[in-house]
């Protein structure tokens, strides 16, 4: 029939056993581990925030992980086709269309804050990042609420990602991945043993580490939540996409287990490096989205071969959000091609452009537009709230219905064991997909508007 996917068609596949891992991988870890989850934890009190955001990270990000790319890989196809496939006359492919929103949404922010790194990195190059004495909140507030500079830096990111997505080559990304993320690991390993080594580390520590729990109301839930599901690429059609190129002879479980562990182990190493500096360079740790940008300079100043360490770390930085940004372009391309019948060749740079020109008004808002505020976020804040704590959220809560009442769990359970594959826990994963996970989003959700 007219709405269903042509399966007849051979599709692609990863090109190597770990094709899939690192690529979903390359898309979780990225900004939100070590740009996102610092400031959000800083806001959001400290080690209670933290715990809560693991808590949710096992209970509902895994087992809906496995979900989500067990949809893709059964459907094989795009994010809103492969739902399609699976229950072909129904309206749940809408929820993949959620996701092609939350895509664009995200990257019109992404693209900004990743300009941003782009730029430190460029700076740190050309030796013009570190200087003795320097003040780097001034530094980095010039930058950031410049009218003009902050969008030239995300035009000149979105216009990579946009060149890499419109050869469709994976390929490459691939193997960059493969060599930079353990780098990544090492060096993140060596500045953990800096930063903790500080004057004052114990306080920034004991703020990461010990919570204290009068300081969780409905706002951190929602929070820890949004950033558990933001961080890991959650509900966002990523796992669809990339699950719908995997081979049936990887395993899901296997897989999923993988990405959740890289995810945070990142996002803890960003946490046990920045607090302690934080505290010892008197920081406040509630200051928003510019912590990391402030931070790590003057980290890199204190250290031997400082210079060098900052070239290499904002290059990271630079890279796990190319690796984000490229997935999330890709989702909304992919879209755009089908439903407007374009080439890839027509439909990135056209897309590209749309989102950067949105995006842009998220730039301006940490400058120029900083006074335009609605619910007293800025145009970046609702963009981001909007997405990760509203969207993402809600569209996992469809996912729950869909796999555990609508697909049901004895299906996901033949497509995961495809080849022999094992799905450990199943009956704990089938029970929380059904029972625990949509209870508690929607509590989550009533209690944040008020109702509970
Ligand atoms: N997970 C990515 C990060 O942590 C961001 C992202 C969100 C990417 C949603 C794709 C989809 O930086």
């Amino acid at each position: 029939t007219r709405n269903t996917p042509n399966l007849n068609q051979p599709r692609e596949q990863w090109g190597t056993r770990f094709g899939f891992m690192l690529a979903a991988a390359g898309s979780a870890v990225g900004l939100g581990n070590i740009w996102r989850f610092p400031f959000v934890v800083g806001e959001g009190g400290g080690a209670a925030f933290v715990l809560l955001y693991l808590g949710f990270v096992l209970l509902i990000g895994l087992p809906l992980i496995i979900g989500e790319i067990s949809i893709g890989r059964k459907g094989r196809s795009n994010a809103m086709d492969s739902y399609k496939v699976i229950q072909p006359n129904s309206k749940w492919y809408l929820n993949g269309f959620i996701g092609v929103i939350v895509n664009f949404m995200i990257l019109s922010f992404y693209s900004v804050i990743s300009g941003w790194a782009l730029y430190y990195f460029i700076l740190a190059l050309t030796g013009n990042l570190l200087a003795n004495e320097k003040n780097y909140e001034n530094a980095f507030g010039g930058f950031i609420t410049d009218p003009i500079m902050p969008i030239v830096w995300q035009a000149l990111l979105m216009s990579i990602v946009v060149l890499i997505v419109l050869r469709g080559v994976k390929k490459g990304i691939e193997k960059w991945n493969n060599i930079l993320m353990p780098t990544l690991f090492v060096l993140l390993i060596i500045l953990v043993f800096k930063s903790t080594s500080l004057e004052n580390a114990q306080e920034g520590l004991q703020f990461f580490l010990q919570p204290d729990f009068s300081a969780i109301n409905s706002g951190v839930i929602l929070a820890a939540l949004g950033q558990a599901f933001f961080s890991l690429s959650l509900a966002t059609g990523m796992y669809v996409t990339y699950g719908s190129y995997k081979r049936n002879e990887n395993s899901i479980v296997g897989n999923a287990g993988g990405i959740v562990f890289l995810d945070v182990f990142v996002a803890i190493l960003a946490g046990l490096i920045i607090f302690p500096a934080v505290f010892h360079y008197g920081i406040d740790p509630g200051r928003g989205p510019d912590l990391v940008f402030i931070t790590f300079p003057y980290i890199f100043t204190d250290m031997p071969f400082g210079t060098i360490f900052a070239v290499v770390f904002f290059f990271f930085v630079f890279v796990s959000a190319l690796t984000s940004a490229i997935s999330l372009l890709e989702v909304v391309v992919a879209f755009v091609k089908e439903k407007f019948n374009l080439s890839r060749k027509v439909a990135a740079p056209v897309t590209g452009i749309v989102i950067t020109t949105v995006g842009a008004f998220t730039a301006l808002s940490f400058g120029p537009l900083s006074h335009i505020t609605l619910f007293d976020l800025t145009i970046f804040g609702l963009f981001d709230f909007i997405a990760a704590q509203v969207l993402i959220p809600f569209s996992g809560f469809l996912l729950c219905i869909f796999l555990g009442w609508v697909w049901k769990p004895h299906e996901v359970k033949l497509e995961v064991e495809k080849e022999g594959n094992k799905f450990p826990l199943f009956k704990l994963w089938s029970f929380l997909i059904r029972y625990v996970i949509p209870v508690v989003l929607l509590v989550i959700f009533l209690d944040s508007i008020g109702i509970l």
